[in-house]
């Protein structure tokens, strides 16, 4: 297995934030975490980067647990996406992007072919290349989160946590940056957990889902059972319908806008 974590838990000083979370990831499997704000996804996509320390239980990469591994030991396997990444204003993004080689690069070797080659792909598979001269201070919203998806596919890892990889981006984008990671699981086998707030996208694009709240699992299964569970309506407090799509689509989540059901100007 190349990503799993038993029973783990978290707090922040004396307030928990996940409990007991678990979570086994097949090779090329892709994962969407979903969950009210607040609701310990962050929390948990740090504690399996290990950026965070664990009260209880681990997070293992092939069988390793993460807390003894050095950090670029991690990194080589592991590429890690933050919600709020940041990095300095004046920073380009072909340097930004550059950076998401240095586990393979190291202090004093320098970048070979194959490392340009992972670059030149990150860029073009996030349509950045026309930008990477532009400092990141320079580009939207959409732009800059663009960047730090191309920095973390240059990594290259086997494995890759993304939390809300496409909040600030335009629907175009949104798809582009789905297809991306659904070509990345299918065609190079990389096992990717995404934090992500749109059920439809989670739906459409995992093979399985991880529904968190208050920092507890409550679902964990195939998109479908999702949708039979109740589970959405019930733990984001909304009314609305799974509806079929056609034979064999993922369902689409039709959520009830009733308190919008206001008359006039
Ligand atoms: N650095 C921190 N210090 C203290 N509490 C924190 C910290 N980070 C998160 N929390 C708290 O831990 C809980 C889980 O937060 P987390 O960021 O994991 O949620 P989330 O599901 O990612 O939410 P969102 O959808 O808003 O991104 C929340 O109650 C939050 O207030
Ligand atoms: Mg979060």
């Amino acid at each position: 297995m190349p990503l799993t974590c038993s029973h783990l838990s978290v707090s922040y000083g004396r307030r928990r934030a996940l409990s007991g979370f678990s979570l086994s990831m097949e090779k090329g499997e892709i994962r969407a975490l979903i969950g009210p704000n607040g609701s310990g996804k962050s929390t948990a996509l740090q504690a399996l980067a290990g950026l965070i320390a664990s009260s209880e239980g681990r997070a293992e990469i092939e069988g390793v647990s993460v807390a003894s591994m050095s950090r670029r030991a991690i990194a080589k396997k592991l590429a890690f996406l933050p919600q709020q990444p940041v990095a300095p204003d004046e920073m380009t993004v072909a340097q930004l992007v550059r950076q998401g080689r240095f586990p393979h690069v190291g202090l004093f070797r320098s970048y070979g072919r194959k490392d340009e080659e992972a670059i030149a792909w990150a860029l073009e598979s996030t349509g950045l290349t026309g930008l990477a001269g532009r400092t990141l201070q320079e580009l939207s919203g959409g732009e800059r989160q663009r960047a730090w998806i191309s920095a973390a596919l240059a990594q290259e890892a086997a494995i890759l946590l993304l939390d809300e990889p496409t909040s600030f981006l335009d629907i175009g984008y949104q798809v582009e940056v789905l297809d991306l990671v659904h070509r990345l699981s299918r065609e190079r086998g990389v096992t990717i957990v995404m934090a992500i707030h749109d059920i439809n996208q989670a739906i459409a694009v995992s093979d399985r889902i991880s529904l968190l709240e208050k920092g507890e699992l409550r679902f964990d299964g195939a998109p479908k059972a999702l949708s039979e569970s109740g589970l959405v309506e019930k733990t984001f407090r909304v009314k609305g319908t799974f509806v079929e799509v056609a034979p064999g689509k993922p369902p689409h989540f039709d959520v009830e806008l009733t308190k919008l059901n206001r008359s006039g100007p």
